[in-house]
C-alpha cells in the first residue's frame, strides 16, 4: 500500500507535547506516513488575525485525515488585545479554530470511546451490596452530533427586531418573556435537523452492530424539550424498527443519566445525543475511566472521509512550559488509534491499545494524574512517570 499523508495539527501548548508523542508511538508501531504540519491556534490568531488559515484548510482537503493536538481559546476582549497592532482596525472576532474546522468540513458526527483499563488508579468503584469494592468495567461509545444544536452558535443579545418579533409570534415567549425589554434578552437557539439527527442515529447504530453493542440508548430530554429532543427520539425509534431490530434502543434524560452512571454505567452500550448533552454525557464518562489524560474522539464526515482524531483535553497552558512534560499522552495516543480504526489499519490500532493495556496494568510506569498527585513541576522527583517516560513504556510493550 502507498504511503499516508496525515496532516498533524500540534495547535498550542500541551497539544503540541502530545501530538509528537503520539507520532512517536505510531512509527515503533510501524505505521507508515509522511507528516505535514498544518498552523493552527493562537499563535496565528495573533499574528494572522486568524487561528485556521486558508492554507490548513486545504491541506485536510488534500490529505483528508489529521491528528490535532489542543488549541488555547480566550474570551473575545482578550484575543482582541493580543491581536497585532496593525490587525486591530480590521474588525476581526475570534472563533474557534476546531469549530470552525467541524462546520467548514461538515465533521457532525463524534464519536467518543470511554473504556476501562484494568489496574488504573482512577478507574470507578462503588460499594457492593457486602461492602465489598466494586470496579465496573465500563465500554461505551457516545456518539455526540457535532455540528448542530445548541453549539450551532444562532444566538443574539439584545436581538433584532425582526427576530424579536418572530419570536412575540409563540404564545409561550409572549407570556413568559413579552414584559421584558428587548435589550434585556439573550437568546441562544438549539436547531435540529433531520438529515443530521439521521446521520448521527444511523453512525450510532452501525457501530453497535459492528462491535457486538447490544444497545443504543438516546440521551436527552424528550419529556420537557418536545421539539428536538422529542424528534431525534421519534427517529430513533423509527430507524431501530425499520433497520436495527437486533439492536436495543433505550431512551434516558441527560440529567437522570448522570445520576444512573455511576450506580450502573457497565450497562450501557452506544450512548447518542445532541452536541451539548453528547459533551456532557461524554465528559461524566470518561470521568469514570480516568478523566482527561485517557479521553479520546473522533470526528468525521462519512461521506468526504474527511477525519480529526484529538484528545478531548485542551492546551493546558500552566503545563505548558515545564521543562519536563508531565501529562499524561495516553489520550492523544489513543486518538490516533481512533484515526487507525478509521483508516481500517485496525491491527495497528489493537497492538498499540494492548500495550497502553500492559503499561497500566503493570502500574509501574504512571503520569501524575494516575499517581493522584497534584501536577507540579516536582512530581518526576515524587516518583511519577514524565510524558515521555509514559510513551517510552508504551513503545517498549509494542
Ligand atoms: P484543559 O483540558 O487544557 O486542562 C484542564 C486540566 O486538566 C489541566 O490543568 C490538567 O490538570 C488536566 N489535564 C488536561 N490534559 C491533561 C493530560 N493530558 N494529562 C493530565 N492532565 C491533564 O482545559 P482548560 O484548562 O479549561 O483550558 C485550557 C485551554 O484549552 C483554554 O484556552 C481552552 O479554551 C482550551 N481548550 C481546548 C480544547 C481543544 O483544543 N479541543 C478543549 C478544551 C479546552
Ligand atoms: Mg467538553
Amino acid at each position: 500500500m502507498s504511503k499516508r499523508t496525515i496532516v498533524a495539527l500540534p495547535g498550542d501548548g500541551i497539544g503540541r507535547t502530545v501530538l509528537d508523542e503520539a507520532i512517536r508511538v505510531l512509527d515503533a508501531a510501524g505505521f507508515e506516513a509522511d507528516y505535514v504540519e498544518g498552523d493552527i491556534g493562537w499563535e496565528f490568531w495573533r499574528r494572522e488575525g486568524n487561528p485556521l488559515p486558508q492554507r490548513t484548510i486545504d491541506l485536510l482537503e488534500k490529505h483528508k485525515i489529521a491528528l490535532f493536538g489542543a488549541i488555547t481559546s480566550k474570551p473575545k476582549d482578550e484575543a482582541f488585545e493580543e491581536l497585532a497592532p496593525e490587525l486591530k482596525e480590521k474588525g476581526l472576532v475570534y472563533s474557534s479554530p476546531i469549530v470552525c474546522l467541524r462546520q467548514h468540513f461538515n465533521l457532525d458526527i463524534c464519536l467518543r470511546p470511554c473504556r476501562t483499563y484494568k489496574g488504573n488508579p482512577l478507574n470507578f468503584i462503588r460499594r457492593g451490596p457486602n461492602g465489598d469494592v466494586e470496579e465496573p468495567q465500563v465500554d461505551v461509545a457516545i456518539f455526540r452530533q457535532n455540528t448542530e444544536g445548541l453549539y450551532g452558535g444562532v444566538e443574539w443579545s439584545d436581538p433584532p427586531q425582526q427576530v424579536y418579533d418572530a419570536f412575540l409570534t409563540h404564545p409561550k415567549f409572549k407570556k413568559n418573556f413579552g414584559s421584558v425589554p428587548k435589550e434585556d434578552i439573550s437568546i441562544s437557539t438549539r436547531i435540529f435537523t433531520k438529515r443530521a439527527t439521521e446521520r448521527i442515529l444511523r453512525a450510532a447504530f452501525d457501530h453497535a452492530r459492528k462491535y457486538g453493542y447490544k444497545s443504543v440508548t438516546v440521551c436527552e430530554k424528550p419529556n420537557v424539550i418536545r421539539e428536538t429532543s422529542g424528534m431525534m427520539y421519534k427517529m430513533a425509534r423509527q430507524i431501530q424498527q425499520a433497520d436495527y431490530s437486533d439492536i436495543e434502543l433505550w431512551n434516558t434524560n441527560i440529567d437522570a443519566q448522570m445520576m444512573w452512571l455511576t450506580k450502573n454505567p457497565e450497562d450501557y452500550g452506544v450512548i447518542v445525543a445532541g452536541n451539548m448533552f453528547g459533551d456532557i454525557v461524554s465528559d461524566a464518562f470518561a470521568g469514570l475511566i480516568g478523566g482527561l489524560g485517557f479521553a479520546c474522539s473522533a470526528q468525521y464526515n462519512p461521506d468526504t472521509g474527511i477525519g480529526v482524531f484529538e484528545p478531548t483535553h485542551g492546551s493546558a497552558p500552566k503545563y505548558a512550559d515545564y521543562k519536563v512534560s508531565i501529562v499524561n499522552p495516553i489520550a492523544m495516543i489513543e486518538s490516533a488509534c481512533m484515526m487507525l480504526d478509521f483508516i481500517e489499519e485496525h491491527d495497528t490500532a489493537k497492538r498499540i491499545r494492548k500495550a497502553i493495556a500492559e503499561v497500566v496494568a503493570e502500574g509501574k510506569v504512571r503520569t501524575y494524574d494516575m499517581a493522584k498527585m497534584s501536577g507540579r513541576p516536582d512530581v518526576i522527583e515524587k516518583g511519577a512517570a514524565s510524558t515521555q517516560q509514559m510513551t517510552d513504556a508504551i513503545i517498549a510493550k509494542l
